[in-house]
């Protein structure tokens, strides 16, 4: 067993923040918002019909609109309540329960690495601070060649940026190109939000 994440420890404290979480994501979708920004970047940096990995999928959204461009999409995330969301809102995608610092998609009889992996919405910030190497180490592990990391997180949640870019290197990855937003502004260090791209 691993360090509980951040985010299954606000669960503990508060059941009800996964229902909460569910309801606020579909409330969202039923108000027409744009929830597909994170998507369409990883769309355009992978080939058709890809393999994409959402990290920390929640209820599905950004798997979801990769499935809906034609990906193949695995979900993964800690959280059973959000699993059960996405599987009932968003079906299609291989949606599992796992925490990111154990991710061994092989041993789930997913052997086939990813031309993506998708960490979006703040999920670095919600890990277990103790995790965060190992959790970069195993989405090294699961791209393939010539596949690429697009992971995004605010400032302000515990995990400053220049502390994740050293995880990035110890972790074994280079950073391609780091943004500040998902629609493709520079990253500079007055961002309050960072993009990184990266490779093996
Ligand atoms: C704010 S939600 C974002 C969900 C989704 N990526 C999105 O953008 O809609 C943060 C997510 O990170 C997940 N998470 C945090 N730590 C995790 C871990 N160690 N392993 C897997 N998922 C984790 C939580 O369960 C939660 O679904």
């Amino acid at each position: 067993m691993v360090e509980q994440s951040l985010w299954m420890q606000k669960v503990a404290a508060d059941p009800g923040h996964s229902d909460w979480y569910v309801e606020r994501m579909r409330g969202l979708a039923r108000a027409g918002d744009d929830l597909a920004g994170e998507a369409r970047l990883v769309d355009a940096m992978v080939p058709r019909g890809a393999r994409v990995l959402d990290a920390g999928c929640g209820p599905g959204r950004v798997g979801a609109a990769l499935a809906a461009a034609g990906h193949r999409v695995v979900g993964v995330d800690v959280d059973p309540t959000l699993i059960a969301a996405a599987e009932q809102d968003h079906p299609g995608p291989r949606w599992l329960v796992a925490d990111l610092a154990e991710l061994d998609l092989p041993a789930r009889g997913i052997d086939e690495p990813f031309d993506a992996i998708v960490c979006a919405g703040n999920v670095l910030a919600f890990l277990a601070p103790a995790t965060r190497r190992e959790v970069l180490r195993r989405f090294r592990a699961h791209l393939a060649p010539e596949g690429r990391v697009a992971a995004g997180f605010g400032a302000g949640r515990g995990y400053g940026f220049d502390e994740f870019f050293a995880d990035v290197a110890a972790a074994g990855l280079e950073v391609d190109l780091a943004l500040s937003t998902w629609d493709v502004r520079p990253f500079t260090s007055d961002s309050e939000f960072v993009v990184a791209l990266l490779r093996c």
